[in-house]
């Protein structure tokens, strides 16, 4: 994306997610299971972050997608990250209603139009309590948990893997 694009959105970004909130506490492992499925299947974040979340994508076809063990957002941004996507780069918007109404950052599709940027049609839409089941999936297996290891990847697997033969610990 060009600069100009880069900072406009950088700023509208930084309006729209000023206010943070505190990491939820004590998570369902059921909740996380679930929201782990979801980001291998249904919302295929996999393709672009890879099953690790370490940027290694499954398809390169595929955009280049940060490593999410390594992002340092709250978990409101990653919210609206993963709800409104980030127009102008490869990352979707994952609400069918996300450029609808002004709910994403104050823009509607027509604004996006106007402004230049574009966005990519996301692999399915989410609900929002899907939406809060990858956040408490990637929370609890993924941000902050440093690089894939043997031992991480078969407790990621739940068993020892092809996936996990050349990692180490
Ligand atoms: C089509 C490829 C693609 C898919 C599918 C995709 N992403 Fe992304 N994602 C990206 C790209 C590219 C970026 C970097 C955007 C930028 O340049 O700011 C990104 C950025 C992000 C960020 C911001 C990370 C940071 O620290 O700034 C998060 C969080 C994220 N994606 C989560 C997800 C989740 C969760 C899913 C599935 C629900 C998903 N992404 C699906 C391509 C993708």
């Amino acid at each position: 994306m060009s600069f100009l694009k880069a900072s406009l959105f950088a700023l509208l970004l930084a309006a729209a997610t000023g206010a943070s909130s505190a990491q939820a506490q004590g998570v369902d492992p059921a909740d996380v299971a679930a929201g782990m499925r979801l980001f291998r299947a249904k919302a295929n974040c996999q393709t672009c972050h890879g099953w690790a979340g370490d940027g290694l994508k499954m398809d390169s076809q595929m955009p280049d997608a940060p490593n999410l063990r390594e992002s340092q957002l709250d978990r409101d941004t990653i919210v609206t990250t993963i709800q409104c996507g980030r127009p102008g780069t490869g990352m979707p918007p994952f609400d069918r209603l996300a450029y609808s109404d002004g709910r994403c950052y104050q823009m509607k599709a027509a604004d996006l139009d106007k402004s230049g940027l574009t966005l990519n049609d996301p692999p399915a839409t989410l609900a929002p309590r899907e939406i809060q089941l990858i956040a408490d999936f990637l929370f609890a297996k993924v941000i902050g948990k440093g690089a894939m290891t043997r031992a991480l990847c078969v407790e990621y697997w739940g068993g020892d893997v092809p996936a996990c033969k050349d990692l180490t610990d």
